[in-house]
């Protein structure tokens, strides 16, 4: 018993849990995952599985993504991407309504699986069905020599490492990397990107870690901002474009270890409907990083505050305009719009482990949860 403790706490390296522990291995994760591949000197990108079936996967008529929960989130991103930069078709499905319904598959579309484990029931059964119509079929896995990693014709692994906290943090991030060094390589090959936004891409993501890693020296304002909402009853995650999926992570993130009510939107959706739900006691997280819609963002700011709403937002370093309006402002560093995820997520995580670390809950296995769903 004792011997387990003590072997417990090295692998936690100092760190009170295994999720932050993993949230603070996000410089290396990603890096680990861009290395080797990504040789800015030459501009070029290496990765054997897209290199492999470059033409089937750049020609692909539609790309369908499917995955669950944080890697499904990972999936939306991927859509902004891929469309941006690669200009090719993409829908993310959740793997278990994909897998039930009939979907309309084809020998031209290229079905990407996101997932952590590799293990996952319904991702598997939603690539097995694609394999059956024809599709091709690429894994996004982190576990090397997972199922969904030998089901797939193709694939690229993230190089997290292991990730023991049920909440995944470096899993998400290090998906990004590997989906945006694909779709770059895809936007290169079809002539959809210049060659100097390509080379700028490539420059920008090498400043990722750095970046991450001053994103986390937000840790002890986080803990502040948590101590203030840890006892409210719901929360509410607003983000738009490439920071919309980043809004939807941050609730899910929230939910799962706090048993906090969350809810991630479109910024735009307010209006739709949970508009009505702000009053003084709703904490409402924006990310307002600049670029990418940044005065719509402001202007959905300024209807929460004329609500009452608390703010929390996640701003670009030296911004003042949110700043005015928030309760409460959390910098991340300044970096080109696609790879904004990367920093925006890293105070989410933070915010909601301090939150239920307070709380007394058992972050690295909240009740219910299993670290890979291997039944339906
Ligand atoms: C995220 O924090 C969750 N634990 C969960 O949503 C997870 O991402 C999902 O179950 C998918 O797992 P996978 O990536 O291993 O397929």
């Amino acid at each position: 018993q004792e011997l387990q403790l003590n072997l417990e706490q090295i692998e936690k390296s100092g760190f009170e849990h295994f999720m932050l522990k993993e949230i603070h291995e996000q410089p290396n994760a990603i890096s680990d995952t861009y290395r080797g591949r990504m040789l800015v000197k030459k501009g070029i990108i290496k990765m054997a599985g897209v290199d492999d079936n470059i033409e089937r996967i750049a020609n692909a008529k539609r790309i369908i993504i499917v995955a669950c929960g944080t890697s499904w989130h990972a999936g939306l991103v991927a859509e902004y991407i891929f469309e941006d930069i690669a200009r090719i078709p993409v829908e993310v499905e959740y793997a278990s309504e994909f897998r039930y319904r009939n979907p309309v598959i084809t020998e031209n579309d290229v079905v990407i699986a996101i997932s952590q484990s590799g293990e996952t029931a319904d991702t598997m059964a939603a690539i097995k069905l694609a394999k059956e119509k024809g599709a091709f079929t690429f894994g996004v896995c982190n576990v090397v020599g997972s199922s969904i990693s030998r089901e797939t014709h193709a694939g690229a692994y993230t190089h997290a490492g292991p990730e023991i906290g049920v909440a995944s943090t470096k899993a998400f991030t290090t998906q990004i990397t590997v989906l945006t060094l694909m779709a770059l390589k895809l936007g290169k090959f079809k002539g959809t990107i210049s060659n100097s936004d390509f080379q700028f891409h490539l420059q920008e993501m090498e400043r990722i870690p750095e970046k991450v890693m001053k994103a986390l020296k937000s840790d002890e304002l986080i803990q502040k901002i948590a101590y203030t909402y840890k006892d409210a009853p719901n929360c509410l995650y607003l983000g738009r474009g490439y920071n919309f999926p980043v809004a939807l992570e941050g609730a899910l993130k929230l939910k799962e270890i706090s048993y906090i009510h969350a809810e991630g939107y479109p910024a735009a959706e307010m209006k739709h409907g949970p508009i009505a739900l702000i009053d003084e006691q709703m904490p409402v997280v924006v990310i307002a990083t600049k670029k990418g819609h940044y005065e719509k963002v402001v202007s959905n700011i300024q209807e929460i505050k004329s609500r009452k709403g608390k703010i929390i937002a996640v701003v670009t370093e030296g911004d003042g305009e949110v700043r005015e309006l928030a309760d409460h402002v959390i910098e991340v560093p300044e970096t080109i719009e696609s790879l904004t995820p990367l920093l925006t997520t890293i105070p989410l995580q933070l915010l909601s482990y301090h939150i239920a670390v307070m709380l007394g809950k058992n972050v690295d296995q909240p009740r219910n949860l299993a670290k890979s769903v291997t039944v339906e």
